[in-house]
């Protein structure tokens, strides 16, 4: 059986002492889980460790740690796919599987120490209780609270159960497969320079019930998600919260759908200016072919000479004068306007607008990731019952 190091964080916040790396070598099967490991150790070298775990099966969501730098469920996660893991890059092993197994294993988790090291440390963007256990009430729970996380029902309420369109409940049953691990909490950005931003997990849990049709207040959430300049504007789309995901939730994109209903469909314009810069955003790749950043700005206000741009425009001439300085920018292209948009791009935006309907594409459900087989003339029908649920476009061939 291979050598593991497992490089466990430590850190007691009430004894005063600094953080410090505990290493325990321990012999065991690559098939065992990271969990399995801590636990071992626990139980033959130091029961002082702190781990939460309860179901030990992926179920729970109480063991969520950091492994070799990503999150994820120490239940979960195989030693030998630790191992591969280099630190801070995500699930991919560095080269093929064969040179990241066993002593050949130099590049991909194996060190300076010599055997498979695997460091573990408590997840990110929550405070440490102990070693490898985090406060979740002080910043998952919360948020998830924050978001009124239950159905409120609709009126009249039925005598016996309300009859939900078989495609809703298809829709939210990626956010539905949320255990609460914390996970993408731990690595999201927004989160790192924004604590107060809801967050991924607790927005995902949003779409749950702003996309069930048995609630009532649809509008009214999805106002309170926009206008908090906290909500649904403050992700920058940085893709950590999916990768992160042992459940494959996606909750960034549950994040885009709440704001595709807000803005496209229930017309929510926030005082955050969110959805006037989502629409500045594509109408300059509508013109430009490429982002034309120096109009971005003054558009998501409403033009160069609004009102509301003025002191945004002033509030950027530092950024302006550090970017020129830099040779990042130069006053040619600030003023003019390098690219036009190739028909390429026209023919893009035509083909998306020129549809009925906006189709949400829901892969956890449909468990495709490349494009799906035709399907056999006699499954169709059945087929059908599993697609997406689509949207009528309410403002097709409007602008703004
Ligand atoms: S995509 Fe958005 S919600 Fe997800 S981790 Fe990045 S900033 Fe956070
Ligand atoms: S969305 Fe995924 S990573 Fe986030 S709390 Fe839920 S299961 Fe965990
Ligand atoms: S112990 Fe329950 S998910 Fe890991």
């Amino acid at each position: 059986m291979p050598d593991y190091t497992l490089r466990i964080r430590r850190y007691d916040p009430q004894s005063g002492e600094a953080a410090y790396w505990d290493d325990h070598t321990i012999q065991m099967r690559g098939e065992g889980s990271v969990l399995d490991a801590i636990l071992a150790v626990k139980a033959d070298t130091d029961g002082s460790i702190g781990i939460r775990c309860s179901c030990q099966q992926g179920i729970c969501g109480s063991c969520g740690v950091r492994i070799n730098g990503k999150p994820g469920l120490a239940c979960n996660t195989h030693l030998e796919e630790a191992a591969k893991r280099v630190h801070g890059s995500g699930w991919n092993p560095r080269g093929g599987d064969e040179e990241a197994d066993g002593a050949a294993d130099e590049d991909a988790g194996s060190g300076a120490r010599g055997g498979m090291v695997i460091t573990v440390e408590p997840m990110g963007n929550m405070p440490v209780i102990r070693d490898l256990i985090v406060d979740m009430d002080a910043v998952h729970w919360k948020k998830i609270q924050r978001v009124t996380p239950w159905l409120l029902a609709k009126e009249p309420v039925p005598e016996r159960e309300y009859i939900v369109p078989h495609e809703n409940m298809v829709d939210v049953t990626q956010s539905m497969a949320c255990i609460q691990c914390g996970a993408c909490v731990s690595d999201c950005l927004s989160m790192e320079i924004d604590p107060l931003f809801m967050g991924p997990a607790a927005l995902a849990k949003a779409y749950r019930f702003v996309g069930d049709p048995r609630d009532a207040d649809q509008y009214e959430r999805l106002k309170d998600l926009s206008e908090d300049e906290h909500g649904i504007y403050d992700c920058t789309h940085c893709f950590n919260c999916i990768d992160a995901c042992p459940k494959g939730v996606n909750p960034m994109g549950q994040i885009m759908r709440l704001r595709r209903i807000a803005g496209s469909d229930q017309e929510i314009e926030d005082r955050n200016n969110g959805f006037r810069h989502e629409h500045a955003f594509v109408e300059n790749i509508r013109k430009n072919g490429l982002l034309h950043e120096a109009d971005l700005v003054p558009d998501s206000y409403g033009g160069k000479l609004h009102p509301r741009a003025v002191p945004e425009l002033v509030g950027s001439l530092p950024t302006v004068a550090t970017a020129l300085a830099r040779g990042k920018m130069t006053p040619a292209k600030v003023l003019g306007h390098p690219h036009k948009a190739p028909p390429e791009v026209k023919r893009i935006f035509d083909e998306i607008e020129g549809r009925d309907s906006r189709r949400e594409l829901n892969l956890y459900v449909t468990g495709y990731e490349d494009a799906p087989p035709p399907p056999e003339p006699a499954a169709t029908a059945e087929a059908k019952a599993d697609e997406p649920p689509e949207r009528a476009h309410p403002k097709k061939g409007k602008r703004r």
